[in-house]
């Protein structure tokens, strides 16, 4: 008799507030959450995963003499952890290639803009500067190129010509907390992987129609 296959291990990396975090706790994803961890110990993540049953590391990024050296510590923590998938989800730290290569393949991350356009921080405020009528969120792989992987999904949502920083962000925040579970399920289900440069997802239909921003008819 075959035995049963050993539900697949995930562990989230946090920074902040957590609501990604939350809404991959919340979908009941066919895997086991087998970690959460902050570089900031001060994170409201933290208390959230913890009040859910899930352990938690802070692992301050501050007590190290390099980024090296963090990411030498953070690296050790999650073999320990022995992860399938590692999903940053608001993790505000820039990786080292030596880290990123190590887990190559199994480290998605959620960006909030259409990549490539506006990588990096602020990107609201700064696809309201640029003018543009549709603007979203990326889930991609992560390789050594800041925001740079492979994208694997987006969802884009319209600029309305009254909307600020506030207002956009929590549109693209709420599309963020749909598209980041639909994600990490297809991987989690075996369905999504990274081969080379290219992201391979079985079972990818098309999507019909278009997304036309503004309307005024
Ligand atoms: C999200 O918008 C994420 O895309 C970005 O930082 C924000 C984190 O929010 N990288 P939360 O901690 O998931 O609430």
């Amino acid at each position: 008799m075959n035995p049963m296959p050993l539900p697949k291990r995930y562990v989230i990396l946090i920074s902040g507030r957590g609501s990604n975090m939350d809404a991959l706790l919340d979908a009941g994803l066919p895997g086991e959450c087998v970690g959460v961890v902050s570089n900031r110990p001060e994170a409201a993540g933290l208390a959230i995963a913890a009040a859910r049953g899930i352990a938690t590391h802070a692992l301050d990024h501050r007590a190290f003499a390099s980024r090296e050296a963090f990411d030498a510590a953070l690296a050790d923590l999650l073999e320990g952890l022995q992860p399938n998938l590692i999903l940053l989800a608001g993790f505000m730290r820039i990786l080292t290639e030596g880290f990123v290569l190590r887990f190559e393949g199994r480290l998605l991350n959620i960006h909030p803009s259409l990549l490539p356009s506006f990588t990096g921080v602020h990107t609201h405020a700064r696809a309201l500067a640029a003018g543009v009528r549709l603007h979203g969120c990326s889930v991609h792989f992560v390789t050594p190129a800041l925001d740079g992987g492979p994208i694997v999904a987006q969802a884009a949502i319209a600029v309305a010509h009254d909307d600020d920083e506030a207002r956009l962000a929590a549109r693209v925040l709420a599309e963020e907390h749909q598209l980041y579970p639909r994600v990490a399920r297809w991987f989690l289900e075996g369905r999504l992987r990274l081969d080379g440069e290219r992201v391979v997802l079985d079972g990818e239909k098309p999507v019909p129609g278009a997304l036309h921003a503004p309307r005024a008819d």
